[in-house]
């Protein structure tokens, strides 16, 4: 006999512990985010982004940690090489792109596909490439298990961008090219905003505002990201 729960009991409590534990530790993440200083001169934090942040289960995209590892404010190995991000630096990034909600928006470097969940909670249509398949798949699937639906993925290479669906409001480089890619500013629209890491050795994370055939760069600050490449790892 296994008590009153029925043959899963006990397995059905331990994971709704582990969620409550989950959620408590996620609103004690971002919580600390919201309480420090922006670090970008004048820029405060969007409390949109926050409560996005809030809401997406980070311990859902990171299956290989343990929840509190899923919460603490560090990136995490994702596999062959790449990592999700920092929760500080995405919620940086997001809060960059200055969203309104009504955006179509350009990810490149979907990973785990955390940031594209997060940025699906904040955008109209999300369209995100992930250079290397097993990534992408993964990250394809826990996206459809969260019932996103507004987010549409690519397996190929970030830097042709995705022409067929251009031109995007918002473009975001999770990966960092030694220099920005040619094709990108063709496909944001006028007054669209490109937030990227940008630098081999020494990265700096520039956003992009797009004025005619010109991009006028703001520095926002330094950052540490994988490079972005054209082939895949072996
Ligand atoms: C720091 S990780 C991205 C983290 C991700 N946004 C997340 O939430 O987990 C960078 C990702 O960019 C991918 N990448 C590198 N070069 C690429 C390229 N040319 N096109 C598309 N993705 C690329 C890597 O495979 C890796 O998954």
């Amino acid at each position: 006999m296994r008590g009153e729960h029925g043959p899963n009991g006990e397995a059905d409590e331990a994971d709704a512990r582990s969620e409550n534990e989950a959620t408590e530790l996620r609103a004690r993440l971002i919580d600390s985010i919201a309480r420090r200083e922006h670090p970008w001169g004048r820029a405060s934090w969007e409390p949109r982004v926050l409560d996005a942040m809030r809401r997406v289960p980070r311990h859902k995209f990171v299956e290989r940690a343990s929840v509190a590892a899923a919460y603490t404010d560090e990136p995490y190995p994702i596999g062959l090489g790449q990592t999700i991000s920092q929760p500080t630096v995405v919620a940086l990034m997001t809060n960059a792109l200055m969203l309104t909600g009504s955006e179509r928006v350009l990810e490149l470097g979907t990973g785990s596909g955390y940031h594209a969940a997060v940025l699906a909670e904040l955008v109209r249509e999300l369209y995100t490439i992930e250079l290397v398949e097993p990534l992408g798949l993964a990250a394809m699937a826990r996206l459809a298990a969260l019932n996103v639906t507004n987010v549409h993925l690519r397996i190929g290479d970030g830097y042709a961008g995705w022409p067929e669906e251009a031109p995007f409001d918002r473009i975001l480089l999770t990966a960092a090219p030694p220099e920005l890619p040619s094709a990108l500013a063709e496909q944001l629209v006028e007054g669209g905003l490109l937030v990227a890491p940008v630098g081999a050795d020494q990265q700096l994370l520039v956003r992009y505002t797009k004025h005619g055939q010109a991009l006028a760069a703001e520095r926002l600050g330094a950052v540490r990201f994988v490079p972005m490449v054209s082939r895949p790892p072996c």
